[in-house]
């Protein structure tokens, strides 16, 4: 790692009151230089909370336009602008408008993967760390729309024992693990403990020893016994584990379990941001005072 750039970065920080925060999934010396790491229900309470006026946010697209909900005041910076979720991409205003007038008494459920448009649109937006939950505050007689990712939104149906209309998004990344690849991989590794990410395939997660966000799977970890565990999700996460515990033993059952929109924020754009301060993301009033409801709905559910 350059010494260099990481001096720069961290007295442009002090001197902007800037706070860098990381998703899981970033590449590993963007988790080193964070000042917090977390899933996306921990990043979005983070942002809600500091006192810093800028944030860096190291992650997608619709990451830091749900900071910018949270904090209109605060500038909240993308450091690479390309850095989208095709997940999020999949669910369009139209498309969810007209759903809506076709189910006008259905509550919306978005997961945070959305765009800041799709949140102005729903009644109450949920993570993979807490989408069980908020589904489960919704009255048993209500219908619910689940958008967009259909993975969770089954998983969510299996949890909570209700049917929902549930959109048919994906995310392109969890979506290519096969049951085969898991299988075979635990096949090699027999003691090992599978843990999975709901945006996986149900045949996935179906023979998955736990479903988690991403902090479940490390709380998980902590709180095991086991010594070895095979990790379907995002490979940054592995950057973390291995760091964190260092005795276990951490195996990814497939190689394309890489996000290339979480790997696009290199360093040079971390410090490039804090300079120009740029490029910032900047939710519209409009689109910000509707889609901030759910967002704290959704924050309130404990
Ligand atoms: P987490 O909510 O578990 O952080 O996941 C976010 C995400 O984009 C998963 O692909
Ligand atoms: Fe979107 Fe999937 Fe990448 Fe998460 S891992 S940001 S859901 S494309």
């Amino acid at each position: 790692m350059d010494k260099d750039i990481l001096n720069k970065i961290d007295k442009l920080k002090k001197e902007r009151n800037a706070v860098i925060l990381s998703h899981f999934y970033q590449r590993p010396e963007i988790q080193d230089i964070a000042d917090f790491i977390g899933d996306s229900l921990e990043l979005s309470r983070k942002a809600a909370e500091t006192d810093a006026n800028v944030v860096v946010f190291c992650g997608v697209h619709f990451m830091a336009e749900t900071a910018s909900i949270l904090s209109p005041d605060k500038m909240v910076l993308l450091p690479n602008i390309g850095a989208g979720c095709p997940m999020a991409e999949m669910a369009d205003y139209d498309g969810l408008l007209k759903l809506k007038e076709q189910h006008p008494d259905a509550y919306v459920v978005s997961y945070v993967n959305t765009t800041a448009e799709v949140k102005a649109l729903s009644d109450i937006c949920c993570t993979s760390a807490n989408a069980v939950k908020v589904v489960n505050t919704i009255p048993k007689e209500k219908e619910v729309i689940f958008v967009p990712d259909k993975n969770l939104g089954r998983y969510v149906e299996k949890m909570t024992g209700r049917n929902m209309i549930i959109w048919q998004g994906y995310c392109n990344t969890h979506n290519k693990l096969s049951r085969l690849e898991v299988e075979l991989t635990k096949e090699r590794y027999p003691e090992a403990v599978i843990l999975a990410h709901p945006e996986c395939r149900e045949d996935v997660l179906d023979i998955a020893d736990g479903v988690f966000s991403t902090s479940g799977m490390i709380k998980f970890v902590k709180e095991s016994n086991a010594r070895e565990f095979i990790i379907c999700t995002e490979d940054g996460i592995l950057h973390q584990l291995q760091k964190k515990y260092p005795d276990k033993k951490f195996i990814l059952p497939s190689n394309k379990l890489v996000c290339p929109n979480m790997k696009k924020t290199k360093i040079e754009d971390v410090l490039e941001s804090l300079e120009n301060l740029r490029p910032e993301v900047k939710v519209p009033d409009d689109i910000r005072r509707k889609a901030i409801i759910p967002i704290k709905r959704m924050l309130d559910v404990k």
